[in-house]
Protein backbone atom coordinates (compact mmCIF):
# COMPACT_ATOMS: atom_id res chain seq x y z
CA UNK A 1 0.00 0.00 0.00
CA UNK A 2 1.51 3.51 -1.07
CA UNK A 3 0.99 5.94 1.65
CA UNK A 4 -2.18 7.94 -0.42
CA UNK A 5 -3.46 4.57 0.02
CA UNK A 6 -3.16 4.20 3.57
CA UNK A 7 -4.35 7.93 4.93
CA UNK A 8 -7.13 6.64 2.72
CA UNK A 9 -7.46 3.37 4.19
CA UNK A 10 -7.17 4.93 8.43
CA UNK A 11 -9.46 7.75 7.15
CA UNK A 12 -11.84 5.65 6.75
CA UNK A 13 -10.95 3.21 9.73
CA UNK A 14 -11.26 6.31 12.30
CA UNK A 15 -14.18 8.21 11.27
CA UNK A 16 -16.57 5.78 9.61
CA UNK A 17 -16.64 7.59 6.31
CA UNK A 18 -14.37 8.21 3.46
CA UNK A 19 -12.33 11.20 2.75
CA UNK A 20 -13.14 14.00 0.78
CA UNK A 21 -9.64 14.75 -0.77
CA UNK A 22 -6.07 13.47 -0.45
CA UNK A 23 -3.19 16.48 0.04
CA UNK A 24 0.56 16.01 -0.83
CA UNK A 25 2.76 17.94 0.08
CA UNK A 26 7.27 17.12 -0.26
CA UNK A 27 10.09 17.86 1.39
CA UNK A 28 12.59 19.29 0.00
CA UNK A 29 16.88 19.40 -0.58
CA UNK A 30 18.72 22.09 -0.78
CA UNK A 31 22.00 21.78 -3.08
CA UNK A 32 23.38 25.33 -2.63
CA UNK A 33 22.96 28.45 -0.29
CA UNK A 34 22.97 27.18 3.25
CA UNK A 35 21.30 29.14 6.27
CA UNK A 36 21.42 32.23 4.17
CA UNK A 37 17.43 32.02 3.66
CA UNK A 38 17.01 34.44 6.73
CA UNK A 39 19.79 36.48 5.84
CA UNK A 40 18.47 38.18 2.48
CA UNK A 41 20.16 35.42 -0.03
CA UNK A 42 19.85 33.12 -2.63
CA UNK A 43 18.81 29.12 -2.29
CA UNK A 44 19.00 26.53 -4.70
CA UNK A 45 16.47 23.47 -3.42
CA UNK A 46 14.49 20.99 -4.88
CA UNK A 47 11.01 19.70 -3.61
CA UNK A 48 11.80 15.82 -3.37
CA UNK A 49 9.75 12.25 -4.02
CA UNK A 50 8.92 12.21 -0.80
CA UNK A 51 5.95 13.79 1.11
CA UNK A 52 3.37 14.48 3.54
CA UNK A 53 0.05 12.58 2.47
CA UNK A 54 -3.13 14.26 4.17
CA UNK A 55 -6.77 12.61 4.05
CA UNK A 56 -9.14 14.71 4.89
CA UNK A 57 -12.98 16.21 4.89
CA UNK A 58 -14.74 18.85 6.68
CA UNK A 59 -15.85 17.91 10.83
CA UNK A 60 -18.73 19.95 10.41
CA UNK A 61 -18.57 20.84 13.98
CA UNK A 62 -16.02 23.09 15.93
CA UNK A 63 -13.25 20.41 16.61
CA UNK A 64 -10.39 19.60 14.25
CA UNK A 65 -9.34 16.12 14.71
CA UNK A 66 -6.32 15.42 13.24
CA UNK A 67 -4.30 11.68 13.94
CA UNK A 68 -0.90 10.92 12.90
CA UNK A 69 -0.89 7.37 11.29
CA UNK A 70 3.07 7.65 11.97
CA UNK A 71 2.56 7.87 15.81
CA UNK A 72 -0.68 6.46 16.15
CA UNK A 73 -1.74 9.46 17.66
CA UNK A 74 -4.56 11.86 17.80
CA UNK A 75 -4.98 15.10 18.34
CA UNK A 76 -8.22 17.49 18.65
CA UNK A 77 -7.94 21.83 18.92
CA UNK A 78 -10.83 24.32 18.06
CA UNK A 79 -10.21 27.87 17.18
CA UNK A 80 -10.78 28.66 21.38
CA UNK A 81 -7.76 26.34 22.31
CA UNK A 82 -5.38 27.82 19.60
CA UNK A 83 -3.85 30.23 21.64
CA UNK A 84 -3.28 27.85 24.51
CA UNK A 85 -1.47 25.32 22.15
CA UNK A 86 -3.82 22.82 24.37
CA UNK A 87 -6.80 20.19 23.43
CA UNK A 88 -10.37 20.89 24.51
CA UNK A 89 -9.56 18.87 28.04
CA UNK A 90 -6.69 20.74 29.17
CA UNK A 91 -4.17 18.35 27.72
CA UNK A 92 -1.28 20.13 26.03
CA UNK A 93 -1.01 19.47 22.47
CA UNK A 94 1.58 16.82 21.27
CA UNK A 95 4.60 18.34 19.42
CA UNK A 96 3.59 17.08 15.78
CA UNK A 97 0.25 18.84 16.48
CA UNK A 98 1.45 22.14 16.58
CA UNK A 99 2.22 22.24 13.06
CA UNK A 100 -1.38 21.80 11.95
CA UNK A 101 -2.26 23.83 14.56
CA UNK A 102 0.04 26.35 13.96
CA UNK A 103 -1.07 26.63 10.56
CA UNK A 104 -4.66 26.92 11.02
CA UNK A 105 -3.76 29.78 13.73
CA UNK A 106 -1.82 31.80 11.27
CA UNK A 107 -3.92 31.34 8.45
CA UNK A 108 -6.74 32.86 10.88
CA UNK A 109 -4.32 35.53 11.71
CA UNK A 110 -4.31 36.44 8.26
CA UNK A 111 -8.24 36.30 7.98
CA UNK A 112 -8.76 33.04 5.95
CA UNK A 113 -11.36 30.58 6.82
CA UNK A 114 -10.36 27.39 8.44
CA UNK A 115 -13.35 24.87 8.60
CA UNK A 116 -12.88 21.79 11.04
CA UNK A 117 -11.34 19.17 9.67
CA UNK A 118 -10.98 15.42 10.05
CA UNK A 119 -7.88 14.62 9.02
CA UNK A 120 -4.88 11.86 8.67
CA UNK A 121 -1.68 12.14 7.88
CA UNK A 122 1.53 10.24 7.72
CA UNK A 123 4.67 10.98 6.00
CA UNK A 124 7.72 9.58 4.10
CA UNK A 125 9.98 12.46 5.04
CA UNK A 126 12.53 11.75 7.73
CA UNK A 127 11.66 13.86 11.10
CA UNK A 128 14.54 15.69 11.96
CA UNK A 129 17.12 14.82 8.96
CA UNK A 130 16.81 18.24 6.90
CA UNK A 131 14.54 17.31 4.38
CA UNK A 132 12.13 19.88 5.64
CA UNK A 133 9.34 17.12 7.31
CA UNK A 134 7.59 19.95 8.79
CA UNK A 135 7.45 22.18 5.81
CA UNK A 136 5.70 19.32 4.24
CA UNK A 137 2.98 18.87 6.73
CA UNK A 138 2.92 22.52 7.10
CA UNK A 139 1.83 22.87 3.67
CA UNK A 140 -0.17 19.57 3.91
CA UNK A 141 -2.79 21.12 5.97
CA UNK A 142 -2.81 24.70 3.96
CA UNK A 143 -3.49 23.22 0.88
CA UNK A 144 -6.37 21.39 2.80
CA UNK A 145 -7.84 24.92 4.53
CA UNK A 146 -7.31 26.31 1.22
CA UNK A 147 -9.65 23.52 -0.58
CA UNK A 148 -12.27 23.44 2.48
CA UNK A 149 -11.94 27.38 3.05
CA UNK A 150 -13.17 28.91 0.07
CA UNK A 151 -9.93 30.75 -0.75
CA UNK A 152 -7.34 31.16 -2.67
CA UNK A 153 -3.80 32.26 -2.26
CA UNK A 154 -0.27 31.68 -4.85
CA UNK A 155 2.01 29.04 -3.54
CA UNK A 156 4.33 31.87 -2.57
CA UNK A 157 1.48 33.34 -0.18
CA UNK A 158 0.78 29.66 1.26
CA UNK A 159 4.53 29.28 2.11
CA UNK A 160 4.99 32.26 4.21
CA UNK A 161 1.64 31.61 6.37
CA UNK A 162 3.74 28.49 6.65
CA UNK A 163 6.60 30.47 7.62
CA UNK A 164 4.52 31.86 10.12
CA UNK A 165 3.28 29.24 11.63
CA UNK A 166 6.61 28.10 12.16
CA UNK A 167 8.13 31.21 13.44
CA UNK A 168 5.58 32.21 15.68
CA UNK A 169 3.90 29.73 16.42
CA UNK A 170 5.98 26.41 16.45
CA UNK A 171 9.14 29.20 17.94
CA UNK A 172 11.61 27.99 15.29
CA UNK A 173 12.88 30.91 13.72
CA UNK A 174 13.13 29.74 10.37
CA UNK A 175 13.26 31.47 6.71
CA UNK A 176 11.29 30.90 3.73
CA UNK A 177 13.11 28.32 1.99
CA UNK A 178 11.31 24.86 3.01
CA UNK A 179 8.03 25.98 2.67
CA UNK A 180 8.68 27.61 -0.39
CA UNK A 181 10.09 24.52 -1.78
CA UNK A 182 7.56 21.83 -0.70
CA UNK A 183 4.68 24.82 -2.25
CA UNK A 184 6.70 25.49 -5.55
CA UNK A 185 8.31 22.71 -6.26
CA UNK A 186 8.32 21.85 -10.05
CA UNK A 187 9.03 18.22 -11.56
CA UNK A 188 13.14 17.63 -12.55
CA UNK A 189 13.76 21.16 -11.84
CA UNK A 190 15.90 22.71 -9.08
CA UNK A 191 14.29 25.95 -8.17
CA UNK A 192 15.97 29.39 -7.49
CA UNK A 193 14.91 31.90 -4.87
CA UNK A 194 16.15 35.15 -3.90
CA UNK A 195 14.87 34.99 -0.21
CA UNK A 196 15.10 38.93 -0.27
CA UNK A 197 12.43 39.83 -3.20
CA UNK A 198 10.73 36.60 -2.95
CA UNK A 199 11.27 36.03 -7.17
CA UNK A 200 11.89 32.67 -7.99
CA UNK A 201 12.77 30.41 -11.31
CA UNK A 202 13.85 27.10 -11.82
CA UNK A 203 16.86 25.63 -13.20
CA UNK A 204 17.43 22.28 -15.05
CA UNK A 205 19.64 19.83 -13.29
CA UNK A 206 22.39 18.88 -16.15
CA UNK A 207 20.85 15.28 -17.22
CA UNK A 208 24.15 13.39 -16.56
CA UNK A 209 23.85 13.88 -12.82
CA UNK A 210 21.84 12.38 -10.38
CA UNK A 211 20.84 13.88 -6.57
CA UNK A 212 21.39 11.67 -3.92
CA UNK A 213 20.71 11.99 -0.39
CA UNK A 214 22.30 9.92 2.55
CA UNK A 215 21.01 10.21 6.12
CA UNK A 216 23.53 9.77 8.61
CA UNK A 217 20.16 9.24 11.12
CA UNK A 218 21.71 10.68 13.56
CA UNK A 219 19.13 13.05 14.77
CA UNK A 220 19.96 16.33 17.59
CA UNK A 221 17.87 17.13 19.96
CA UNK A 222 17.92 20.96 21.03
CA UNK A 223 18.31 21.97 17.28
CA UNK A 224 15.72 25.33 17.56
CA UNK A 225 17.78 26.90 20.29
CA UNK A 226 20.88 26.05 18.24
CA UNK A 227 19.19 27.27 14.53
CA UNK A 228 17.33 30.41 16.99
CA UNK A 229 20.94 31.44 17.97
CA UNK A 230 22.56 31.08 14.59
CA UNK A 231 20.16 34.19 13.63
CA UNK A 232 20.54 35.58 16.29
CA UNK A 233 24.47 35.93 15.84
CA UNK A 234 23.91 37.12 12.32
CA UNK A 235 21.58 39.92 13.11
CA UNK A 236 24.15 40.97 15.44
CA UNK A 237 27.00 40.74 13.13
CA UNK A 238 24.23 43.17 10.95
CA UNK A 239 23.84 45.87 14.06
CA UNK A 240 28.16 45.93 14.59
CA UNK A 241 28.59 46.65 10.92
CA UNK A 242 25.81 49.21 10.51
CA UNK A 243 28.00 51.48 12.23
CA UNK A 244 30.59 51.47 9.55
CA UNK A 245 28.21 50.01 6.49
CA UNK A 246 24.91 52.57 7.81
CA UNK A 247 22.92 51.43 4.74
CA UNK A 248 22.77 47.90 5.12
CA UNK A 249 19.93 45.70 6.26
CA UNK A 250 20.77 42.07 6.33
CA UNK A 251 24.06 40.63 5.74
CA UNK A 252 23.11 40.46 2.06
CA UNK A 253 24.07 43.70 1.24
CA UNK A 254 27.44 43.11 2.88
CA UNK A 255 29.94 42.38 -0.12
CA UNK A 256 32.84 40.26 0.25
CA UNK A 257 35.54 43.30 -0.10
CA UNK A 258 33.72 45.18 2.64
CA UNK A 259 33.37 42.28 5.23
CA UNK A 260 36.95 41.18 4.58
CA UNK A 261 38.05 45.14 5.67
CA UNK A 262 35.72 44.82 9.06
CA UNK A 263 35.62 41.95 10.10
CA UNK A 264 38.33 42.14 12.65
CA UNK A 265 35.57 44.45 14.64
CA UNK A 266 33.59 41.63 15.57
CA UNK A 267 33.70 39.60 18.16
CA UNK A 268 35.25 35.99 16.61
CA UNK A 269 32.05 33.68 17.36
CA UNK A 270 30.05 36.20 15.36
CA UNK A 271 32.98 36.93 12.66
CA UNK A 272 32.90 33.24 11.71
CA UNK A 273 29.16 32.93 11.58
CA UNK A 274 28.68 36.09 9.23
CA UNK A 275 31.72 35.02 6.93
CA UNK A 276 30.18 31.82 6.33
CA UNK A 277 26.71 33.88 5.12
CA UNK A 278 28.80 36.45 3.17
CA UNK A 279 30.82 33.75 1.51
CA UNK A 280 27.68 31.06 1.11
CA UNK A 281 25.76 33.77 -0.51
CA UNK A 282 28.60 34.46 -2.95
CA UNK A 283 28.92 31.02 -3.62
CA UNK A 284 25.45 30.44 -4.88
CA UNK A 285 25.59 33.36 -6.96
CA UNK A 286 28.74 31.60 -8.38
CA UNK A 287 27.16 28.41 -8.75
CA UNK A 288 23.93 29.15 -11.03
CA UNK A 289 26.20 30.69 -13.16
CA UNK A 290 28.10 27.53 -13.34
CA UNK A 291 24.97 25.37 -13.73
CA UNK A 292 23.82 27.36 -16.74
CA UNK A 293 27.30 26.86 -18.64
CA UNK A 294 26.57 23.44 -17.83
CA UNK A 295 30.02 22.93 -15.50
CA UNK A 296 29.09 20.26 -13.17
CA UNK A 297 32.84 19.91 -11.71
CA UNK A 298 32.47 23.51 -10.60
CA UNK A 299 29.35 23.86 -8.75
CA UNK A 300 30.13 20.05 -6.96
CA UNK A 301 33.20 22.52 -5.98
CA UNK A 302 30.98 24.85 -4.30
CA UNK A 303 29.01 22.28 -2.47
CA UNK A 304 32.13 21.21 -0.94
CA UNK A 305 33.83 24.24 -0.18
CA UNK A 306 30.12 25.28 1.63
CA UNK A 307 30.33 21.52 3.50
CA UNK A 308 33.90 23.07 5.51
CA UNK A 309 31.97 25.97 5.85
CA UNK A 310 29.06 24.88 7.72
CA UNK A 311 31.54 22.63 9.44
CA UNK A 312 34.34 25.17 10.80
CA UNK A 313 32.59 28.71 10.37
CA UNK A 314 29.08 28.04 10.77
CA UNK A 315 29.48 24.82 13.04
CA UNK A 316 26.32 23.30 12.75
CA UNK A 317 27.75 19.42 11.55
CA UNK A 318 28.60 16.47 13.31
CA UNK A 319 31.52 14.03 13.11
CA UNK A 320 28.44 11.46 11.27
CA UNK A 321 27.70 14.22 8.68
CA UNK A 322 31.15 14.71 8.30
CA UNK A 323 32.31 10.99 7.80
CA UNK A 324 29.56 10.50 5.33
CA UNK A 325 30.55 13.83 3.28
CA UNK A 326 34.38 12.26 3.29
CA UNK A 327 33.39 8.94 2.33
CA UNK A 328 31.19 10.51 -0.08
CA UNK A 329 33.95 13.42 -1.54
CA UNK A 330 36.58 10.18 -1.90
CA UNK A 331 33.86 8.31 -4.28
CA UNK A 332 34.33 7.54 -8.10
CA UNK A 333 31.80 9.69 -10.15
CA UNK A 334 31.54 12.26 -6.96
CA UNK A 335 31.08 16.00 -7.83
CA UNK A 336 30.40 17.49 -4.37
CA UNK A 337 28.92 16.48 -1.03
CA UNK A 338 27.84 17.96 1.53
CA UNK A 339 25.34 18.66 5.00
CA UNK A 340 21.69 19.84 3.38
CA UNK A 341 19.11 21.66 5.51
CA UNK A 342 19.99 23.06 9.21
CA UNK A 343 22.50 20.59 10.52
CA UNK A 344 23.16 19.01 13.63
CA UNK A 345 22.64 15.37 12.62
CA UNK A 346 20.56 14.54 9.42
CA UNK A 347 21.14 14.30 5.62
CA UNK A 348 24.03 15.10 3.14
CA UNK A 349 23.11 16.03 -0.35
CA UNK A 350 25.82 14.90 -2.88
CA UNK A 351 25.95 15.43 -7.13
CA UNK A 352 27.16 12.26 -8.71
CA UNK A 353 27.22 11.39 -12.25
CA UNK A 354 24.13 9.57 -13.51
CA UNK A 355 25.36 6.59 -14.04
CA UNK A 356 27.91 5.82 -11.05
CA UNK A 357 24.95 6.70 -8.54
CA UNK A 358 23.64 3.02 -8.31
CA UNK A 359 27.43 1.81 -7.19
CA UNK A 360 28.32 5.41 -5.20
CA UNK A 361 25.01 4.96 -3.29
CA UNK A 362 26.29 1.45 -2.30
CA UNK A 363 29.85 1.97 -1.58
CA UNK A 364 28.76 4.73 0.59
CA UNK A 365 26.62 2.74 2.78
CA UNK A 366 29.27 -0.01 3.26
CA UNK A 367 31.70 2.81 3.73
CA UNK A 368 29.54 4.35 6.35
CA UNK A 369 28.36 1.45 8.00
CA UNK A 370 31.81 0.55 8.27
CA UNK A 371 32.94 3.61 9.98
CA UNK A 372 29.99 4.67 12.15
CA UNK A 373 28.35 1.00 12.58
CA UNK A 374 25.49 3.03 12.18
CA UNK A 375 23.00 1.53 9.28
CA UNK A 376 22.41 4.70 6.84
CA UNK A 377 19.68 5.21 4.60
CA UNK A 378 20.70 6.59 0.81
CA UNK A 379 18.55 7.09 -1.59
CA UNK A 380 18.74 8.45 -5.48
CA UNK A 381 16.14 11.50 -5.61
CA UNK A 382 14.02 12.72 -8.00
CA UNK A 383 12.99 16.64 -8.14
CA UNK A 384 9.15 16.59 -7.72
CA UNK A 385 6.07 18.80 -7.94
CA UNK A 386 5.11 21.26 -5.25
CA UNK A 387 1.99 20.70 -2.80
CA UNK A 388 -1.38 20.03 -3.84
CA UNK A 389 -4.22 17.81 -4.33
CA UNK A 390 -3.97 14.32 -5.56
C1 LIG B 1 16.07 25.00 8.09
C2 LIG B 1 15.17 26.21 7.97
C3 LIG B 1 15.39 26.95 6.65
C4 LIG B 1 16.87 27.23 6.41
C5 LIG B 1 17.70 25.97 6.64
C6 LIG B 1 19.19 26.25 6.58
O1 LIG B 1 15.74 24.04 7.13
O2 LIG B 1 13.82 25.83 8.09
O3 LIG B 1 14.63 28.13 6.64
O4 LIG B 1 17.30 28.29 7.20
O5 LIG B 1 17.42 25.38 7.89
O6 LIG B 1 19.53 26.68 5.30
Amino acid sequence: MNLAETVNAVFQQKFGYPPLHIARAPGRVNLLGEHVDYNDGFVLPAAIDRATYLAFAPAHTEQTTVWAADFAQGAVFTPQTLAAKTQPDGSPLPDWARYPAGVMWALRQAGLETPALHAVFASNVPRGSGLSSSASVEMAFGVAWQQLGGWQVTPMELAKLGQRAENQYVGVNCGIMDQFASACGVEDRLLWLDCRSLEWETLALPPTVAIVVADTTVRRKLTSGEYNNRRAACEQAVQLLQAELPGIHSLRDVSLTDFNRLAAKLPQETHKRARHVVEEIERTQQAVALLRAGDVNGFGALMNACHLSLRDLYEVSCPELDVMVEIAQSLPGCYGARLTGAGFGGCTVNLVAQEQAPAFAQALMAGYRARTGLQPEIYICKASAGAGLL
